[in-house]
């Protein structure tokens, strides 16, 4: 039954008066913090398209499991939230036991924050008079918000402005694993750089923060293992010496998706930061599990739904999906989750193509398809509103603050 704004707005509002049978929808309480509207309680069939769409069972088989393989490898979440930019999903996370969750960018921390999510960690270097004043607002409001820091000068710019703002600010050395975007360099220079934030009066240093991108997608798992171990070791033999030294470090954070469970064997990690995998991607089931060619740890709960537009050609079909909806940073498309074989091409900016010949039968104008997205974290950015599915109807509908600032 479609629910009316007006009908919606009093199920929430008796259900923030505590009367559970109240809610506009059935589940658990994914439509509780759902943005009102007129497509709650419809079937996915009615969205106008390309829609951005989340299956509720998958994603939350997704969270559960994460959870659950954290908690008996021995490390803490703090999951990256630049994947989804949610709050919602956020609150999720936090209440399947993460301990806070990761922003790359301040808007997004701000975003977080104003939607009641503590424990944040700015993974990026927070550098320019509008970061630092906003970075130390943010830290008086929530002392425990966490960012990194990757040189002496940078150390220096981050004390003065938390000495302006009356704080100190909880740092993490970013040590480079490698891959030369970020990062001092692990040994000599990140022990120095060590020493230079210790005597600085408004910073307090936690720990390190050392992410190797380059080892998340890495194809097979051994090869990944692998990648991961040589990319880190520096950064973890810093992180020992440093305690050695009697610096009390607390944190060791990193990892990702692909590598979620390698990394808390390597011995060193006190918290993982992964992201994708509340979602997925074509890019993340490409690069093989333990277990196969597939990496299926996690389920595609992401999708966009799309419908064929035009059939005037016998072996193509022109769908409103193109580059405004897919992320285009990969060197392959989305895939069509009926039919992964069949070939996508780009079509143009809310256009793309799909071979018949490689799909196996025909397709009708209007016909409505989903696609599991090429990469989750840019194609999420797409878009603003995240439409969550239960079995095929809209349970909630989730804000999504984009953006790139
Ligand atoms: C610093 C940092 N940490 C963690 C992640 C999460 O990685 P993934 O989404 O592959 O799990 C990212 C993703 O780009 C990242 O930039």
């Amino acid at each position: 039954m479609p629910l009316s704004r007006r009908s919606f707005l009093q199920a929430g509002l008796a259900g923030a008066a505590g009367s559970l049978a109240a809610r506009p929808v059935a589940g658990p309480d994914a439509g509780a913090d759902s943005l009102p509207s007129r497509w709650l309680g419809r079937p996915k069939d009615e969205l106008p398209t390309p829609a951005l769409v989340l299956d509720l069972d998958l994603f939350e088989a997704n969270l559960a499991r994460m959870a659950r393989h954290a908690h008996a490898a021995g490390v803490a979440l703090r999951p990256h939230a630049k994947t989804h930019k949610c709050v919602p999903i956020a609150r999720r996370q936090l209440a399947a036991g993460a301990l806070g969750v990761c922003a790359a960018t301040i808007t997004e921390a701000e975003a977080l924050a104003a939607g009641g999510i503590g424990g944040i960690l700015l993974t990026s270097e927070m550098v320019g008079p509008d970061r630092l004043r906003r970075l130390t607002a943010l830290t008086a409001r929530q002392p425990d918000t966490l960012s990194v820091v990757d040189a002496a000068e940078h150390a220096d710019q981050l004390d003065a402005a938390a000495a302006a703002a009356g704080v100190v600010l909880n740092v993490l050395l970013d040590v480079d694993p490698g891959s030369r975007r970020t990062g001092v360099q692990p040994g000599g220079p990140a022990r120095a750089l060590a020493q230079h934030v210790l005597r600085r009066r408004h910073l307090r240093l936690r720990g390190i923060h050392c992410y190797s991108g380059a080892s998340a997608h890495v194809i097979g798992h051994a090869a990944r293992r692998e990648h991961s171990a040589r990319a880190l070791a520096p950064a973890m033999a810093t992180f020992a010496e440093l305690r050695r030294e009697g610096v009390p470090l607390e944190i060791f954070s990193g990892g990702s998706t692909g590598t979620y469970d390698i990394d808390p064997a390597l011995g060193t990690f006190t918290e993982l930061q992964a992201g994708s995998y509340v979602f997925m991607d074509v890019d993340y089931r490409r690069i093989g599990g333990a277990g196969g060619p597939v990496y299926d740890d996690f389920a595609p709960a992401l999708g966009v739904i799309a419908t064929v537009i035009s059939r005037n050609e016998p072996r193509r079909a022109t769908i409103d999906a193109g580059i405004k909806a897919f992320a285009t940073d990969r060197r392959f498309g989305p895939e069509w989750r009926a039919h992964p074989g069949a070939a996508f091409s780009w079509g143009g900016d809310e256009h793309g193509i799909l071979d018949l010949a490689t799909v196996g039968r025909d397709l009708a104008l209007g016909e409505r398809l989903e696609f599991i997205v090429p990469h989750c974290d840019p194609t999420v950015n797409l878009y603003d509103r995240l439409h969550c599915l239960r079995r095929g109807v809209v349970e909630a509908v989730w804000p999504i603050a984009r953006g790139h600032a």
